[in-house]
């Protein structure tokens, strides 16, 4: 498999359990995420390591600051090797395109994603920060302010996928959390859907954590969701 659709969500908090779980993985089916906790935790040695090993490496630390930092934030990140990364688009125009102009001058460009709307936020949560009209409207404006600026795709609930891929084209990453199997628990994701919906629907790449960290053998937990998307 070349390029895996299933991205491991490494959501821990040493080096030990990551590498322990990521033993257990294959970098010719499974890609891997980096996030906050762990990159806090650990720092860029993990990630550069991950990379050695053959992962493609998505580092989600969201950077949103001014452009000048952002893209040096980026540049760094290119750095290390990862395969994606990503920013908040509420960082507006002038920082998404210094973050992709950044990336331009890298050796093997990393692709660039950006958060639009963060999950957890309700409307009534985004009008008391001044953004009206709803997260549906927030999410179609920023994902094409993303497209305009020159990114590869966003990331986005696998409930958006279907008309975002009308509105935004194919070549647009979707990139999806809340990816639960049909027999996996919900945990605390409450909009979710299974890797097949969310596939068939149109997302690119999908996010997966406990239903493969948390499994008693993730190996055979991934093959299964492998299984379950493979559409031909
Ligand atoms: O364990 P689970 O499959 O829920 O993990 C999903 C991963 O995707 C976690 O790393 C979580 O932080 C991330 N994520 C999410 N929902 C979003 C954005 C990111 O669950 N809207």
């Amino acid at each position: 498999m070349s390029d895996p659709r299933i991205i491991v969500a490494l959501d821990f908090a040493s080096v030990e359990e990551a590498q322990t779980l990521v033993a257990r993985l294959d970098p010719a089916h499974c890609k891997l995420k980096v996030g906050k906790e762990l990159f806090v935790a650990t720092g860029p040695a993990l990630v550069a390591n991950l990379v050695d090993q053959g992962y493609d490496v998505f580092l989600d630390l969201k950077f949103h600051d001014i452009p000048h930092t952002v893209a040096a934030a980026c540049r760094a990140a290119a750095k290390l090797g990862v395969w994606m990364l990503n920013v908040h688009a509420l960082g507006g125009r002038a920082m998404l395109s210094a973050a992709r102009e950044a990336l331009e001058i890298t050796p093997s460009r990393p692709r660039l994603i950006a958060v639009t709307v963060l999950t957890s936020l309700q409307d009534a949560d985004l009008a008391e920060v001044g953004i009206s009209g709803g997260a549906q409207q927030a999410v179609s404006r920023l994902s094409q302010l993303t497209q305009d600026c020159g990114l590869d795709g966003i990331v986005c609930s696998a409930h958006e996928v279907a008309a975002l891929r009308r509105e935004r084209g194919k070549d647009f990453l979707l990139v999806t959390p809340g990816i639960r199997p049909a027999q996996a628990e919900r945990g605390d994701q409450a909009r979710i859907a299974t890797p097949r919906e969310a596939i068939q629907t149109g997302a690119s790449y999908l996010v997966i954590g406990r239903p493969i960290t948390q499994a008693p053998d993730p190996l055979a937990a991934l093959e299964a969701i492998l299984q379950e998307i493979d559409l031909t």
